[in-house]
């Protein structure tokens, strides 16, 4: 990838858009074939993905540009129904860059698995008993996948927690085995459901309860992803708005959203308008992520916002995100939905951790795009500028007549085909 950096991307047509991937990008037609089918996920395919499958759903495919992530050029397939996000993603994007770009990191990927035990005759005996073959349980649960052994990740650790020993708890007395499993490149819940299951009835026997639940965490406080940005306050001025003000707005929106958690729900709603997308084009568990990403929102104790904005020395803008990132580039629909191999090989990404990193900064990205809005002109006027382009654009505008006829619309507050049709003869004329 030369650059991600493509002006005028947005005025294309969807064909000369693919032409440029091919060209200027270096994608070969075959790696792009499947943009050109209208069932790219077949119906034969669909159906040994899901039961009772009547047909396929689509969602539009956009490209996030501009992003530099690590020195590293991306763009991003983003699947999405909702207008403007991927143009507040790539327009954050653009002001990144010029200061360097998005800094990630992530941890190791591990997993947790769970197994609930109930009914134990002494619940501290029946921890010790767990502990004292921690041990074998561990190589007991490899020997149950031994494919992610020979990947280089498996089952590494374990600890045991005593539920509600507290004698006024509302809920029984339930001991919980944690088992944190190096997953590599993969999302994990088949390896980590398979070990769990394998080694309960030995957990069974050395506590001498009864074994309820065994499955993966989707919480997971051990599979975490940063990312981080840093932006002179020159960079955000917009219109009438001074990049202070706009630096002070960022900062305010945080605060609201990490003391209030009505405003915090629709902060982090729109931090996930630029994570799902990622998530979905990849053909990742959605479910999973924003399940993990909302209860990693709440660690403090209260529901707060994902991300954080403050002021360096320097006066910087300063954009931080940290979440949980069960996601993975193989096993599951990554490979099966030919979308989301494309997806993939898109952002040449290379590894699950890499992956959870682009992810993390196309949500930062998202949430500044959306609260740099949100403190100036407010979000309509964006909306109302794309949607009117769009709709120029459906009425058969091209170049540079889409920003005339899109703004004749505004003007006109008759933002309709019908009428963009009109303005579009009147114009050729
Ligand atoms: C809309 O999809 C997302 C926003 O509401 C996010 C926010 O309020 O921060 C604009």
């Amino acid at each position: 990838m030369k650059s991600s950096r493509i002006p005028g991307f947005y005025n294309m047509s969807v064909e000369q858009r693919r032409e440029l991937l091919k060209k200027e990008l270096g994608f070969s037609s075959e790696e792009l074939s499947d943009l050109y089918i209208n069932e790219p996920l077949s119906i034969d395919t669909a159906d040994k993905m899901i039961e009772n499958v009547i047909g396929t759903f689509q969602l539009p495919l956009g490209l996030g540009l501009n992003f530099l992530i690590n020195g590293k050029e991306y763009v991003i397939p983003m699947a999405i129904e909702e207008a403007s996000v991927v143009a507040s993603a790539s327009h954050i994007a653009k002001i990144v860059r010029s200061s360097g770009g998005f800094r990630t990191e992530a941890t190791e990927r591990v997993m947790i698995g769970q197994i609930q035990v109930v009914g134990c005759p002494d619940f501290q005996t029946a921890k010790r008993a767990v502990l004292n073959e921690k041990e074998a349980l561990i190589n007991a649960a490899n020997a149950a996948y031994p494919s992610i052994v020979n990947r280089g990740g498996g089952a590494q650790d374990m600890e045991v927690r005593i539920l509600n020993e507290e004698s006024d708890s509302k809920y029984g007395q339930m001991l919980v085995l944690h088992i944190y499993v190096d997953t590599c490149d993969a999302m994990g819940a088949n390896i980590i459901n398979t070990m769990v299951e394998s080694i309960a009835p030995i957990v069974e026997e050395l506590t001498k309860g009864k074994v309820y639940l065994r499955i993966l965490s989707n919480y997971a406080d051990k599979c975490l992803a940063r990312a981080r940005c840093v932006i002179p306050p020159g960079m955000l001025a917009t219109g009438d708005y001074s990049g202070e003000h706009v630096r002070d707005g960022v900062i305010h929106a945080y605060e609201f959203a990490a003391s209030d958690p009505y405003r915090a729900v629709t902060h982090n709603k729109g931090i996930m308008n630029g994570i799902d997308p990622v998530v979905i084009a990849t053909g990742n568990d959605w479910r999973a992520v924003e399940a993990g990403a909302h209860a990693y929102a709440s660690r403090h104790g209260s529901y707060g916002s994902m991300t954080t904005w403050s002021k360096d020395n320097d006066g910087n803008l300063v954009g931080e995100i940290e979440l949980p990132m069960s996601i993975g580039t193989v096993g599951g629909a990554t490979r099966v939905h030919p979308m989301a191999k494309l997806s993939l090989s898109m952002m040449n990404i290379e590894s699950a951790k890499e992956l959870a990193q682009v992810i993390v900064a196309v949500g930062l990205a998202q949430n500044l795009g959306a609260l740099k809005a949100l403190a100036t002109d407010g979000i309509q006027k964006g909306h109302m500028a794309l949607h009117s382009r769009s709709v120029a654009i459906a009425a058969g505008a091209s170049g540079e007549m889409i920003d005339i006829i899109a703004e004749k619309l505004i003007e006109l507050k008759q933002i309709r085909v019908g009428k963009a049709k009109e303005l579009v003869e009147q114009y050729k004329k």
